[in-house]
């Protein structure tokens, strides 16, 4: 994935994940952009540092019943349920179309089982055209697997030796907030061989309709995501960046160039786009060249100089 695209004009944009070379920090949030395919019409895809596709698991999925979204103040409620078309079908049917592009491809796994995810490493690694994993340990709309295997650090360093035995493409293990101490499963997963952290995936929620008197979400409960969980999200990738070693890509409220800025001053390595591409589905190149004309008027010629160079002191 190395190409000269990272260097717009004198300004370098490249950042490494691992051994992954991203052209630019700017990513796609897993279950937000579809497999890419359905976003390539309003989005050049060409110019994202990479696409994370809805996570997969081994067999297809259909996902909680409806209804399973709802719309809140700054923000939204989801329990879809990592409804997907299973890790075959992506790659028989997805990976081919994606290909074509120059940009690295990230596939997002989900297993019921720590040995299904092991399972779907195995298939991956294989799959031409997939360039990383990340290793999602935090779904909270699951009732099997998900958050179960996110919230104790000996059990998400399981999955992650798991996965990490079976493949040599860059693993991400992607954290959940709903944790007393984030940290702590960040450096479980680090000494297991991660070789990236993601956060935040999405904060437990619920809603009520006050007329019918029952939850709005069939699944009682959702994950919120949004404008409404950015502060949260920004704190905790504070807190792991100053603990941890390998990068850590940021992840939660992301609608703007300014919001995606805050997370590289803090540290992050990366950033992914979630919510924001349901509102705008070419958000992501508007981040990406507001990122851009930050540092042109900064005169900051490489995002190092950029990531993790935020002032605390007094
Ligand atoms: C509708 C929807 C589906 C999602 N599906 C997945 C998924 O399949 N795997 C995953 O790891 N995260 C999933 N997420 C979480 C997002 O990738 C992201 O971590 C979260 O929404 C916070 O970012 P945001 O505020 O920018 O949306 C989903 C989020 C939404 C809103």
């Amino acid at each position: 994935m190395e190409s000269n695209k990272e260097d717009i004009g004198h300004i370098a944009l490249g950042v490494r994940i691992g051994g992954l070379a991203l052209m630019n920090p700017v990513m796609t949030a897993s279950g937000t952009f579809g497999y890419g395919e359905e976003f390539a019409p309003f989005c050049d895809l060409n110019r994202l540092g990479a696409v994370v596709v809805k996570g997969l698991s081994l067999e297809p999925r259909m996902g909680n019943p409806a209804p399973r979204i709802m719309e809140t103040p700054c923000g939204m409620l989801n329990a879809v349920g990592l409804q997907n078309i299973g890790i075959r079908a992506f790659i028989n049917d997805k990976l081919p179309y994606l290909r074509q592009f120059d940009l690295a491809v990230i596939a997002n796994i989900f297993g019921e089982t720590v040995d299904e995810y092991r399972r779907i490493a195995e298939i991956l690694s294989g799959a031409d055209g997939v360039h990383g994993i990340e290793v999602n340990i935090s779904c909270p709309n699951v009732k099997k697997g998900g958050v179960a295997f996110g919230a104790k650090p000996d059990v998400a360093a399981d999955v992650t030796k798991k996965v990490r035995s079976e493949t040599d493409l860059p693993v991400i293990v992607k954290l959940t907030p709903n944790v007393t101490d984030i940290t702590e499963i960040a450096l479980a997963v680090e000494a297991a061989g991660a070789d990236a952290v993601s956060l935040i995936n999405t904060l437990t929620g619920m809603s009520v309709d006050i007329e019918r008197r029952r939850p709005h979400l069939a699944n009682i409960t959702g994950g919120l995501s949004g404008p409404a969980i950015k502060p949260v999200a920004l704190r905790m990738v504070w807190q792991t960046v100053r603990c941890l070693k390998i990068p850590v890509i940021g992840i939660g409220g992301i609608s703007t160039a300014a919001d995606a800025l805050e997370f590289l001053i803090a540290g992050a390595t990366a950033v992914e786009i979630g919510t924001a591409n349901f509102i705008d589905p070419a958000v992501t190149i508007g981040i990406l060249d507001g990122i851009e004309a930050y540092m042109i008027r900064h005169g900051i010629g490489r995002i190092d100089e950029l990531i993790g160079s935020l002032k605390t002191d007094p």
